[in-house]
């Protein structure tokens, strides 16, 4: 039996990874540390509100004396690492965040779980501290490049992935030097339920529902490794289950959509919604586009993001070989299952963007 810290646990892949956990061991507990950013969402845990193995703590990860508290206080044997700044587009216009949470906050945990495990009266033993990273830290990829494995050298691009690869870096040294029992997972992209809308799939969703401009950066040419977010989940259970303490394991279902393509797939998986479902129409009166079969029509090309990486693109070989990982999901199957969610959850989507979120967006452009 585990007892989890799940940092970010009500951010997107941190709640989609607490709600695989507890049903799949239902014995386990999970005490979720989550400083409720624009991006986190008490919302995304109602499923799991009643369960007694569940607990919500409101704080902060670079609150050491809080995680040091937690750690002591709840018995944790693992701490499972999501919480951070995870949009590019923000790095870009306020990277201070970036900096303070995935770098100092890194760190902070990183001195709590050394204070808590290994500097008391006894180690603990079996303790595990994993850190979950991204592609984003290996660089960009030319068309024609081998994708990133393990070995490829750290090459961050944005203030986003410089923050995500020196995290990386703190977490390998507090293994090499302190003996801490870490392991680290670098995923592409994610996506799936409760994906925060000003990301490109879900924010695709949902302006194609509210007849809303589908900005496409740049020539739109961009590629990006997607894979279904359970199947992150899934990965970081074999790495907490079989991973090696002190190594890296890429996660990724070898998946890779130019951005254009991705915009044009969802244009039709919602069209042909309506298709089917004629109640959809007056669910969504908003959605003319779509009712019309002319979703296409809204692709708008917009400025590119300075210093867009071309291509992320995931060699996993290893994560399969030592770990039997393999993706449970198609895509075909998890972008169908992506886009009833968010046709069947407007909700919480719409709730999302009156909130903090179109705050943000109207800061960025009046
Ligand atoms: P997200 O932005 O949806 O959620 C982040 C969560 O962390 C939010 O709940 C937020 O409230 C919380 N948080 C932020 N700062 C905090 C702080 N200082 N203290 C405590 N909680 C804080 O992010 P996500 O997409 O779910 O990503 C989770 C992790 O996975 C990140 O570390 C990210 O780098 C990594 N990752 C994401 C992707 C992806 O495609 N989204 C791919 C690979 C890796
Ligand atoms: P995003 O979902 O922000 O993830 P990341 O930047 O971490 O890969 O973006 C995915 C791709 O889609 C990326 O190449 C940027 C592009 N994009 C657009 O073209 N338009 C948009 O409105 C957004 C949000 C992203």
């Amino acid at each position: 039996m585990k007892i989890l810290l799940v940092t970010g646990g009500a951010g997107f892949i941190g709640a989609n990874f607490v709600h695989y956990w507890l049903q799949r061991y239902p014995a386990d507990k999970v005490v979720v540390l989550d400083a409720l950013t624009y991006a986190g969402n008490i919302a995304n845990l109602d499923t799991v509100k009643g369960n007694e193995n569940f607990t919500f703590v409101h704080g902060n990860i670079c609150d050491q004396s809080l995680v040091e508290y937690l750690l002591a206080k709840h018995e944790i044997d693992t701490v499972v690492h999501f919480a951070a700044e995870s949009h590019v587009d923000r790095s870009i216009t306020g990277p201070d965040a970036f900096i303070e949470t995935n770098i100092i906050g890194t760190y902070s945990l990183l001195k709590a779980a050394k204070k808590v495990w290994l500097d008391g009266d006894a180690v603990l033993e079996g303790h595990r501290f994993h850190h979950v990273s991204t592609d984003e830290v290996y660089g960009t990829l030319s068309a024609t490049d081998l994708a990133f494995t393990e070995d490829t050298a750290y090459a961050p691009n944005s203030p986003y992935s410089a923050s995500k690869a020196a995290s990386d870096h703190l977490v390998r040294a507090y293994h090499h030097t302190f003996g801490l029992n870490v392991t680290t997972s670098n995923c592409s992209n994610n996506y799936g339920p409760f994906h925060f809308p000003e990301k490109l799939i879900p924010l695709v969703i949902t302006n194609i529902l509210h007849n809303k401009a589908l900005p496409i950066y740049g020539d739109g040419q961009q590629i990006r490794d997607w894979l279904y977010v359970e199947d992150h989940a899934y990965g970081i259970d074999l790495v907490l289950q079989n991973g090696r303490i002190g190594e890296n394991y890429n996660i990724g279902g070898n998946n890779e959509w130019a951005n254009i393509d991705i915009v044009k797939t969802i244009s039709k998986l919602v069209e042909q919604e309506f298709i089917n479902n004629e109640e959809l129409a007056k669910r969504f009166p908003t959605a003319i586009a779509a009712i019309d079969k002319n979703t296409e029509s809204l692709i708008t090309y917009v400025k590119d993001r300075p210093g867009h990486d071309r291509r992320y693109a995931i060699d996993a070989t290893k994560t399969n070989d030592e770990l039997g990982y393999q993706p449970k999901e198609s895509f075909e199957s998890g972008i169908a299952k992506t886009v009833q969610w968010y046709l069947t959850n407007a909700a919480w989507w719409q709730s999302v963007i009156d909130g903090s979120y179109q705050s943000w967006i109207k800061e960025q452009y009046s």
